[in-house]
């Protein structure tokens, strides 16, 4: 197990598509997300993708602590191989947040509210589920990782954006929870 460094906005790997895993129950993959993992409750965060650590592939790691997500019982550490993100319908709403390559930001991001996933696990098998609320958001927000999105492309009004001890200061948004900060501000 290693801590990992957590490229910050501005780095090419931020910015570039990275790569399908070919074999998801490689060693090497294997050992990536335990690091993954270790970096993100490190950070801490609740959410990382491998190109936050300069791996430039299709890996996700989150969990959901008791509590934030509608129905309280959270989600337990969870890596996606080669997630596929598809909305359902197009409702969507806002919500602050932050993430482990922007520290000390946030911002109000609109996002789906309810989508449908597919991925690997660790074993090679598919699964699919399909989300809604703080998990679908997290799961937008992880996966745009992967495609080379920062949350500020995906924000509509950048007035919201700012640090985040300056916004609470203004009480712009008291949820700015920080979906990867995991850290009220
Ligand atoms: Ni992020």
């Amino acid at each position: 197990m290693a801590l990992l460094k957590i490229a910050r906005m501005g780095h090419p790997v931020l910015s570039h598509v990275a790569e399908a895993v070919s074999d998801p129950t490689s060693p090497e993959v294997a050992r990536l997300v335990e690091d993954m993992v270790e970096t993100m409750l490190d950070a801490p965060g609740v959410g990382l993708a491998a190109p936050q650590v300069h791996v430039p592939i299709r890996v996700v790691v989150y969990y959901m602590p008791a509590g934030r997500d509608e129905n309280g019982v959270g989600e337990p550490i969870t890596a996606l191989i080669n997630p596929v993100l598809t909305p359902v319908g197009l409702d969507r709403d806002y919500a602050t947040e932050a993430c482990l390559s922007l520290p000390g930001m946030a911002g109000v991001v609109p996002r789906f509210l309810n989508l449908h996933f597919s991925a690997q696990r660790l074993d090679g098998s598919h699964f699919e589920r399909e989300v809604s609320g703080y998990h679908a958001r997290l799961l937008q927000h992880e996966c745009d990782h992967l495609d080379g999105i920062l949350y500020p492309q995906r924000m509509d009004d950048l007035s919201t954006f700012g640090y985040i001890e300056e916004l609470s200061e203004r009480d712009v948004e008291d949820e700015a929870d920080g979906y990867e900060s995991g850290e009220n501000p």
